[in-house]
């Protein structure tokens, strides 16, 4: 012990852990390939003006939450709290307008958040994301809540949730954001400190709030929802009936805002009751007024990301799982060049195979063989013959060198 330890509210993930991450991975890169999603990096850092500006002053995010650091030169850069605004400034700064589109990227990285660090909630916890950029269709919404409702039910999470609604445009919104404003002025007497500030700014965050005054008062305050029309009313009815002539069941939430301030019309979380306080798993929606904030052309666009932390804990016990070992190469002293060179020769034809690296005895071996969870145990004796052994059944039998691969493949 050194005395050292991870930072507060961040992790490291050990040999065990790492196996359903790698499988998770896998599912999900699969599932984007089907979909014909590209998969695009961005870096860990990025200029803080970005996310001041695209995130959104008024946001906890922007306002508590970020990393910020100045360079050797003087610039101010943040950890990326999160991967949408960093891909929209990819998309403008590599020019993929002129590609076909929606243009559909996915991702999987490390993100940062100076949050109250609880079960399920990290300061460097991982998303898996995809945006599909450039076109306004309704088709592209239900597209990608499909996309996750496919892969999320398909780990299989149980107990999944998809709440839906709809922030209306940012000029379909102007009307209702007055409404709320007078609402809670109204009201302000009984609602938090920290709502009370941000009525001008930011009144929707106000059905967020934990606190069970302000929770009362938005019980009854109005939604957008209700106050839908014209294109954004058409553009939601036609979201919601994709996804019922999908199969994908819903429920309709006019109080679902969400932590970030991009969003326009489609809002979208699936959440699970396995997971306690954090019980959202992910969660998304269209931002279609975010390019023209960072500077570009008026370009629709809307997608999602799902935390790879909660879906591991959604998953539980399986977890715990290690990693699944086929045959495990027994040999006694002599014979341990041979044990190496068959367990390269088994990987090579894509069997899972390990020995013993510590010495051990044939007992110790055989221990360590049951340990690792191997199918079958390949037992090399000082004469140069083989038996292989079924590790459940305990049935043991002689086996020719030649026949050995064909026999674990
Ligand atoms: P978000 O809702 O802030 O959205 O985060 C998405 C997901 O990341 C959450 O549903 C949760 O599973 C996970 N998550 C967030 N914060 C933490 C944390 N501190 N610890 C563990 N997991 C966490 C976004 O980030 C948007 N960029 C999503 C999006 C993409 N919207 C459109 N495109």
């Amino acid at each position: 012990m050194s005395g050292f330890r991870a930072p507060r509210g961040t992790f490291d993930v050990h040999p065990e852990a790492s196996v359903m991450r790698t499988r998770l991975y896998k599912t999900t890169s699969r599932a984007f390939e089907r979909a014909a999603y590209g998969r695009i990096e961005t870096p860990a850092f990025e200029d803080t003006e970005l996310f001041a500006r695209g995130v959104g002053g008024s946001t906890d995010i922007v306002r508590k939450e970020m990393f910020t650091f100045s360079d050797q030169g003087g610039r101010s850069l943040t950890l990326r709290p999160e991967g949408t605004a960093p891909i929209c400034r990819a998309y403008l700064e590599h020019g993929m307008h002129k590609l076909a589109q929606p243009v559909k990227l996915w991702y999987w990285g490390p993100f940062f958040r100076h949050e109250r660090p609880q079960a399920g909630r990290f300061r460097q916890f991982h998303q898996i994301g995809a945006e599909a950029i450039g076109s306004d269709s309704p088709l592209v919404d239900a597209e990608v809540i499909g996309l996750l409702h496919d892969l999320l039910h398909g780990l299989p999470i149980p107990d999944l949730t998809l709440r839906l609604g709809s922030l209306g445009s940012v000029e379909g919104r102007a009307a209702y954001r007055s409404e709320l404003q007078d609402y809670l002025r109204e009201h302000q007497a009984d609602v938090a400190r920290e709502v009370r500030e941000r009525i001008d700014e930011n009144p929707l965050r106000a059905f967020d709030a934990k606190d069970e005054g302000t929770r009362e008062v938005m019980a009854k305050a109005p939604t957008m929802l209700e106050r839908l029309d014209g294109e954004d009313a058409k553009h939601f009815a036609e979201v919601r009936a994709l996804l019922d002539r999908a199969g994908i069941h819903y429920e309709l939430d006019g109080r679902l805002v969400r932590g970030l301030d991009y969003y326009t019309r489609t809002v979208f979380s699936f959440e699970t009751d396995r997971l306690g306080a954090q019980s959202e798993v992910a969660g998304g929606g269209r931002y279609d007024g975010l390019m023209e904030l960072l500077g570009g052309p008026p370009t629709p666009a809307v997608g999602f990301a799902c935390g790879v932390e909660r879906v591991l804990m959604a998953l539980g016990e399986h977890g715990a799982e290690s990693p699944p070992v086929n045959a495990f190469v027994a040999a006694p002293d002599g014979q341990r060049d041979r044990a190496l060179g068959l367990v390269l020769e088994l990987r090579r034809a894509g069997v899972a195979a390990d020995l013993d690296l510590a010495d051990r005895s044939m007992k110790g071996q055989m221990k360590q063989a049951d340990r690792s969870g191997a199918r079958v145990a390949v037992i090399l004796d000082e004469d140069g013959s083989a038996q292989v052994r079924d590790m459940e059944t305990g049935e043991q039998r002689p086996i020719q060198a030649a026949e050995l691969i064909d026999a674990l493949t």
